[in-house]
C-alpha cells in the first residue's frame, strides 16, 4: 500500500513534471470500484451502493447514478440531486455511493455509477451494480382436506407470493416437522407422503390412519418465514359393513317408498274405476248370482231328486 501510494507520488510528480512542461494534460484517468457489484438488502432497511474512486485528477467530477430496470434506464442521481424512483428516498454519500433509507422491493435493479472527470486523460468510468431487495413471506394459503379414508391418495397445498427470493415451504404434523423422507424418522417410517419444498405440496400415496392429526406449513427465505394456522385432518376407516348396510338400508327404504306409492297410487286409481266396473259388473254378478241360484236350484232339485 504505501509501495503503491509512493509509486503513485512520484507518478504524480512525473506528471506535474510533464505538465509543466505542458505537453500532456492532466494524467491518470478516473478508475471506479466498488465492494460489492451483486448486492442483497431487506426490504424496510438501509442499503449503501459503493461507488469508490480509485483515481482522479479532476476536481468536481461529473457524477450520475442510473437504475436500469427491465432494460429501462432513469436517473437516479442527476445535476447532483437524488431523482426519479429514489427522490426523498435517498442521498449521495462521499465519494459517490448511494445510500438508500428504507430499501423497498421496487428498488430490486440494476444501479450504474457514472463519473466524468474531465481534466482527466482516461475522462470517465462507470461500474454496475446489481441490487436485490430480500422480501419476507406473507402467511401462505393452506389447504388441508377435513376428511379422508384410509388407503386412498390426499394433497395438501401450501402457497404465497410475495416472499423473495421465493419460499421454501416446511410441513408441521401435531407440531413436529415432518422429514423430507419419511424413512429418515421412526415415527414416520409408515407414512407415505412427498413434500415438494418448492411447489408447497404434501401428498400422501395412500393416507394411514396414523396420518390423521392437525397440519400447518410454514414458508421461509432468507428474509424471514410466515406459516398458516394449524388445520385438522381426520382419516377415516373403510367401514364395508357400514357401506353395504348403508346402502341395503336405502335399497330397503327405495323399495318400501315405491311399494307404497304403488298402493297408493291403485288406491288412488281403483275408487273411479270401480265405479264404472261396478255399474259395468253389477247385470253380470247379478246374472252370477241367478245363475248360481238357477244352479242351486238345480242342484237342490237334483239332490232332492236323489233324495
Ligand atoms: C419503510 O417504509 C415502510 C413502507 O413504506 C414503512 O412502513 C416503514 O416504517 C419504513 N421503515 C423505516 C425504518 O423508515
Ligand atoms: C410401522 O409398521 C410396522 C409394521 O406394520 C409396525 O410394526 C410399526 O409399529 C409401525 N410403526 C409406527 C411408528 O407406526
Amino acid at each position: 500500500m504505501t509501495a503503491c501510494k509512493m509509486a503513485m507520488g512520484r507518478l504524480v510528480a512525473c506528471v506535474v513534471l510533464y505538465s509543466s512542461l505542458g505537453h500532456i494534460p492532466s494524467s491518470l484517468g478516473v478508475i471506479l470500484r466498488t465492494t460489492d457489484k451483486t448486492v442483497w438488502a431487506n426490504e424496510f432497511e438501509p442499503i449503501e451502493l459503493t461507488c469508490l474512486i480509485e483515481s482522479i485528477s479532476t476536481n468536481n467530477p461529473r457524477i450520475e447514478w442510473k437504475k436500469i430496470k427491465n432494460g429501462v434506464p432513469s436517473y437516479v442521481y442527476f445535476q447532483n440531486k437524488i431523482s426519479g424512483d429514489l427522490l426523498h428516498r435517498a442521498q449521495l454519500r462521499e465519494p459517490a455511493n448511494i445510500l438508500i433509507f428504507n430499501a423497498t422491493r421496487s428498488d430490486t435493479a440494476e444501479y450504474r455509477c457514472e463519473v466524468a472527470a474531465i481534466n482527466d486523460q482516461r475522462d470517465f468510468d462507470e461500474i454496475l451494480i446489481s441490487l436485490a431487495v430480500r422480501v419476507k413471506p406473507v402467511v401462505p394459503r393452506c389447504s388441508v382436506p377435513d376428511a379422508v379414508t384410509v388407503g386412498t391418495s390426499s394433497e395438501l397445498r401450501c402457497l404465497e407470493n410475495e416472499g423473495f427470493p421465493a419460499s421454501q415451504y416446511r410441513w408441521f404434523h401435531d407440531n413436529e416437522e415432518l422429514p423430507q423422507d419419511p424413512k429418515t424418522t421412526p415415527k414416520f417410517i409408515n407414512s407415505s407422503y412427498t413434500i415438494n419444498t418448492d411447489t408447497g405440496s404434501l401428498k400422501f400415496r395412500r393416507v394411514k390412519k396414523e396420518d390423521a392429526g392437525e397440519y400447518y406449513c410454514q414458508a421461509k427465505n432468507d428474509a424471514g418465514h410466515a406459516q398458516c394456522p394449524p388445520q385438522k385432518m381426520e382419516v377415516y376407516d373403510v367401514d364395508i359393513v357400514g357401506i353395504l348396510l348403508k346402502s341395503f338400508g336405502g335399497l330397503l327404504a327405495f323399495i318400501c317408498v315405491t311399494a307404497g306409492m304403488c298402493h297408493t297410487i291403485k288406491r288412488g286409481c281403483s275408487p273411479s274405476k270401480n265405479l264404472s266396473e261396478n255399474t259395468y259388473k253389477r247385470p253380470a254378478q247379478d246374472d252370477g248370482v241367478e245363475y248360481g241360484d238357477a244352479d242351486e236350484g238345480h242342484f237342490r232339485h237334483k239332490s232332492s231328486f236323489v233324495i
